[in-house]
């Protein structure tokens, strides 16, 4: 496989960069492995997802978008056969055209400019108050990247396709960072990059003053292509911020020191609004206890091994070691080809169609088993229905025969699996700052 100026190789050229440093964390107790309630007198706040509010997305083909775009999102080369399926798909459904400007309307064909299809459970969108006075924009949380970045007045009306803009002007606060670019190319050709600014940036109430905010003077068209996202919060290690020549640090990192306790969590749930909160542990979210697993970070991702897996109710657990990684800015559970292959073997008239889907598709009719992320002692079940992620040959489940896997396989090569959103919706997720850690719980499904 190859790697492209993608995210990786760009962020690791950083990596010999001696990096900003943050302001020393007060030393805070371990957590343990059950819930805390701060009270240690620090800021605490919650934020809820909200729903698209242009989803139109292109019903049929999802799943291969959602694949491509995580192979892109690395800089993985997509597959020749999965690109021209895409392309195929894309001109049949009229997609290769201009994503338009902005019309909300939902059977608006320029709404479906999202050659990138805006499907349910695709991405979760949390508003954020950018600027002096306050203004809001939707944006991907995405533990998979470090760069916070929007759609400006800096970029070309043309590659705007109905995003709600940053208004540098408009904000008394907005200082530009003198000489400061950012950049970030994908395997497929697609990109962002632009000026560097730094503003106030708030989130559920937490405010980063002199936040970097990364405006985009040039955005490639899969991101015109998503109306909703207005930008991106990059939440994995600021090692693999692209600002330079001095890189910036993510908002968590900004933040950490005034939270209460230095981590923050993902409860994304399926089809409907779940929430983020940021310094704080909600009781009510999740079942049981928390077990905490150490996270790798040398990379700059969450990067944690998993044991190996079991499927449905079997009692023995296939051993599989591999790294993987927690990014809620990827749609799928994307594993070793083995382990994907394992699973579907399991399903009656499950294939490989690479070529004709994209991925492991299988009968619709089917009931799916459960798959199981051995994660050290913690089995993180994900419900069988995660796993039917959409129709492949008809508008909806019920008049499609054919059904896209929500496992696919990540890239050959590719040195770890990424467990996205049909991995993370099935969990309670504690990103724990500081020293470092990754919290998993079960939790009301
Ligand atoms: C938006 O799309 C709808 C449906 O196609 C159309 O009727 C309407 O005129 C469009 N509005 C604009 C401003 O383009
Ligand atoms: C914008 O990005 C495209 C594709 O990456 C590139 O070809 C083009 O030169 C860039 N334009 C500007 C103005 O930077
Ligand atoms: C951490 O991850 C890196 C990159 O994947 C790997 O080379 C290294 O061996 C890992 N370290 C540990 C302690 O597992
Ligand atoms: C798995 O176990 C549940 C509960 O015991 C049972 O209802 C279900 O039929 C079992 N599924 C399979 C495939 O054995």
């Amino acid at each position: 496989m190859r790697f492209h100026h993608g995210a990786i190789a760009a962020a690791s050229f950083f990596l010999t960069q001696s990096l900003v440093s943050a302001a020393p964390l007060e030393k805070r107790g371990s957590l343990g492995p059950v819930f805390e309630i701060s009270t240690l007198g620090g800021l605490t706040f919650k934020i809820s997802q909200v729903p698209n509010k242009k989803f139109y997305g292109a019903r049929k083909g999802r799943g291969a978008m959602a694949i491509a775009r995580a192979y892109s999102k690395y800089g993985a080369a997509i597959p020749d056969d999965l690109l021209s399926y895409i392309q195929k798909l894309l001109e049949e459904l009229g997609l290769l055209q201009n994503p338009g400007s902005g019309n909300d309307t939902a059977a608006s064909p320029q709404g479906e400019v999202a050659a990138t299809p805006q499907m349910f459970d695709s991405e979760y969108l949390c508003p954020v108050q950018i600027g002096t006075p306050p203004q809001t924009l939707n944006l991907d949380f995405d533990t998979g990247s470090s760069d916070l970045w929007v759609f400006s007045s800096e970029t070309p009306s043309n590659q705007v396709g109905g995003q709600t803009i940053y208004n540098i002007q408009q904000s008394s606060t907005a200082k530009i960072l003198a000489g400061a670019s950012w950049d970030i190319s994908y395997g497929d050709g697609s990109s962002s990059g632009g000026n560097v600014y730094t503003d106030t940036v708030s989130i559920g109430g937490i405010t980063v003053e002199q936040q970097a905010v990364e405006s985009a003077t040039n955005v490639s068209l899969a991101f015109t292509q998503r109306p909703d996202t207005d930008g991106l919060v990059g939440l994995a290690f600021s090692k693999l911020n692209t600002v330079r020549p001095t890189q910036q640090l993510t908002f968590f990192d900004n933040a950490m020191r005034d939270l209460a306790l230095p981590l923050f969590t993902a409860n994304l749930k399926a089809s409907e609004p779940g929430n983020y909160n940021f310094g704080f542990i909600d009781p009510t979210e999740f079942n049981g206890q928390i077990t905490y697993i150490p996270v790798n970070t040398s990379s700059g991702f969450w990067q944690f091994t998993s044991e190996g897996f079991k499927v449905g109710n079997s009692s023995t657990m296939v051993a599989a070691t591999h790294q993987a990684i927690a990014d809620t800015g990827t749609t799928l559970l994307l594993v070793p080809d083995d382990i994907a292959a394992a699973y579907y073997a399991q399903i009656p008239g499950a294939v490989n169609a690479a070529q004709t889907a994209g991925g492991y598709v299988f009968p619709c009719s089917v009931t799916l088993p459960s798959y199981t992320a051995m994660i050290g002692s913690y089995p993180a079940v994900i419900p069988g229905k995660f796993i039917n992620f959409a129709p492949v040959d008809g508008n909806t489940f019920a008049d499609a025969t054919t059904c896209f896997g929500g496992i696919q396989a990540v890239p050959a090569g590719f040195p770890f699996a990424i467990y996205g959103d049909v991995f993370l919706k099935s969990q309670f997720v504690v990103f724990q700052g500081g020293e470092t850690q990754l919290g998993l719980a079960p939790k009301p499904i």
